[in-house]
């Protein structure tokens, strides 16, 4: 008899996890690149993480994604961290080394590659606004920063909160070119090339947390998240003249990454953000 895992094992391991589009991706990718390996979905109930994800390991899995809530718990249990990881306080990805579990941080990098490859905007020189202080926002931060936006002002809720998160990527970045700020809400600056929302804001029936002066005239308007949670932040800025765009986007590019890390292939992201759109459509 062989062996029954000749294929590696993956999973995303969240709370909820039932609508995680992480399987059909990375299903996606393994196809087209010939990798031989199968990726589930683990639910795990609050205060569980730590025991599904020793289970999962030591059972053969190689690595896994993290969602909420356990995205700071991934980071704490790893032993090495990627300085991404470190800077942004949590961990998407883990990859099950002999000499130990490796926390890596893609959330940020997958942005950066959906408004530069997919959106087709460049950063570097851009004015940028960060709506947000949350772990997505810290998740986000270092990535756009080594962007090289001319300006990257994070607007929060919590002003407090804002501050931290600047002041502590302006000590651990090379971000001295950038002119980086944090502003409360309602001054938060006018005329933003592009605006992301990391907030969210978007479930509890607001549009945006923001006033439309901060867009600039045909400004890139991302809210991180997607489906219908997105749409109000997406009306509110195509009302206001900006283009609008979905999270959907950087799940993929942050998925591509994460493969990357494990299988050491980059998989084309276009085919599978056209056909996870397509999907979307038909199941909205
Ligand atoms: P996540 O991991 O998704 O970022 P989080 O860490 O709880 O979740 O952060 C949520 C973010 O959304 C915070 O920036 C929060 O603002 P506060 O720091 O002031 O709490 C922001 N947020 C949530 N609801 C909001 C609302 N109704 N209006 C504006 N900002 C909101």
């Amino acid at each position: 008899m062989t062996p029954a895992a000749a294929v590696d094992r993956y999973a995303v391991i969240g709370h909820p996890v039932a609508h995680s589009r992480s399987p059909f991706i990375h299903r996606a990718f393994a196809l087209a690149t010939g990798q031989a390996m199968e990726y589930t979905r683990l639910e795990c109930p609050i205060g569980g993480f730590e025991a599904v994800l020793r289970d999962f390991a030591a059972g053969g899995a190689r690595g896994c994604n993290v969602t909420l809530p356990f995205k700071f718990d991934a980071l704490r249990l790893a032993a090495r961290r990627t300085a991404r990881a470190e800077l942004a306080g949590a961990a998407n990805t883990l990859r099950f080394d002999e000499s130990g579990w490796l926390a890596d941080n893609t959330d940020g990098i997958g942005l950066v590659r959906d408004i530069e490859a997919n959106a087709r905007v460049a950063i570097a020189g851009r004015r940028m606004l960060l709506i947000g202080a949350g772990g997505a926002a810290a998740g986000a931060l270092g990535a756009l920063l080594a962007a090289a936006p001319a300006e990257l002002t994070v607007t929060n809720r919590t002003l407090e909160k804002a501050s931290e998160l600047v002041t502590r990527h302006r000590a651990a970045t090379d971000a001295n070119d950038v002119v980086l700020h944090a502003a409360p809400l309602e001054r938060c600056g006018e005329g933003f090339d592009i605006v992301v929302n990391a907030t969210a804001s978007s479930l509890h029936g607001a549009a945006s947390p923001v006033d439309a002066r901060t867009l600039a005239p045909g400004a890139l308007a991302i809210d991180m998240m997607y489906g219908p949670a997105a749409q109000p932040f997406l009306a509110w800025a195509e009302q206001h003249g900006a283009t609008g765009r979905d999270g959907l986007g950087m799940l993929v590019e942050q998925a591509a990454q994460s493969f990357l890390l494990w299988r050491g292939v980059m998989p084309e992201t276009a085919p599978v953000l056209d056909a996870l759109r397509r999907r979307w459509d038909e199941t909205a």
